[in-house]
């Protein structure tokens, strides 16, 4: 995991419940608050704005650009949008999703949670497991706000919790039962993913390269009842331990599968 960048927490809206949100939050991730938003000392400012809580940078012209957001309701990885998956696409048949079965996931590495939400809205069942405390928040807060949404309501109170832990941790811990183990670790000069490559980089800054990802395969195959899924871009070795049964490949990318 990466040390940690100048980050505060503000809100673009001077609204009493707002800046209350924002001083909790301040408090529980122990960073800095700023009441108003403006230029600070931080290179990166959480920012509740009227449209979430949002991770957020301002240019040398003063202009603030919006860098991390999580949005299932509108936007790319919006409900909507999902409605056009299929259960044939690779990370679903990666998954095990059949007709008539839809597999319990454990999501170890949520991020922003875009694949996990992939795979709530085709059916399953989705724990997502964060480490870093500032993706956790901003999931924590797209979540929130799916829930008080029709279009996502159902799909977010069924199907998906979140937890802020290391899944190395809690699967060595726990006794619950998840049909796959779903891991999509960063790696070094990883190209393509579910994210674009402004979130990539982000992502990359605040928490680095998983470079510990070999133990968690060897905790997920442990704790696994099916199978363990792993994202790795076209050409990357695969992750230190047993083969996989099989790999899944895309364009840019595969799925390597251990049964
Ligand atoms: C490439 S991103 C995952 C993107 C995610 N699949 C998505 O669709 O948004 C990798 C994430 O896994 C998290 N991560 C890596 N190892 C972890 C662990 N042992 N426990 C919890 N989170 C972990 C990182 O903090 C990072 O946010």
């Amino acid at each position: 995991m990466k040390k940690s960048l100048p980050i505060s927490v503000s809100s673009t809206i001077n609204s009493s419940t707002q800046l209350h949100q924002a001083k909790s939050l301040a408090n529980r991730l122990n960073l800095p608050f700023h009441p108003s938003i403006g230029k600070t000392d931080s290179s990166y400012i959480l920012a509740y704005t009227a449209v979430g809580l949002q991770l957020v940078q301002f240019a040398d012209t003063g202009q603030m650009r919006s860098l991390l957001f999580v949005d299932f309701v509108k936007g790319k990885n919006g409900y909507r949008h999902s409605r056009n998956l299929t259960i044939k696409q690779p990370l679903a048949k990666a998954i095990g999703i059949k007709s008539g079965f839809r597999p319990s996931v454990f999501d170890a590495t949520a991020g922003l949670g875009t694949d996990g939400f992939v795979l709530a809205c085709l059916g399953c069942k989705v724990s997502l497991c964060e480490r870093s405390p500032i993706l956790h928040a901003l999931l924590e807060d797209g979540i929130t706000r799916a829930a008080g949404e029709p279009g996502t309501k159902e799909i977010v109170a069924d199907r998906l919790d979140l937890q802020f832990e290391d899944s190395l941790v809690f699967l060595q811990q726990t006794s619950k039962k998840f049909h796959t183990i779903y891991l999509d670790p960063m790696y070094p000069h990883r190209t393509k993913s579910a994210l674009n490559k402004q979130e990539m980089r982000v992502i990359r800054a605040l928490v680095g390269d998983d470079e510990d990802c070999g133990g968690l395969l060897e905790a997920a195959l442990a704790a696994a009842e099916n199978r363990v899924v792993i994202k790795r871009s076209k050409g990357a070795e695969e992750v230190p331990g047993p083969p996989p049964s099989y790999a899944v490949k895309m364009k840019s990318s595969r799925f390597d599968i251990y049964l």
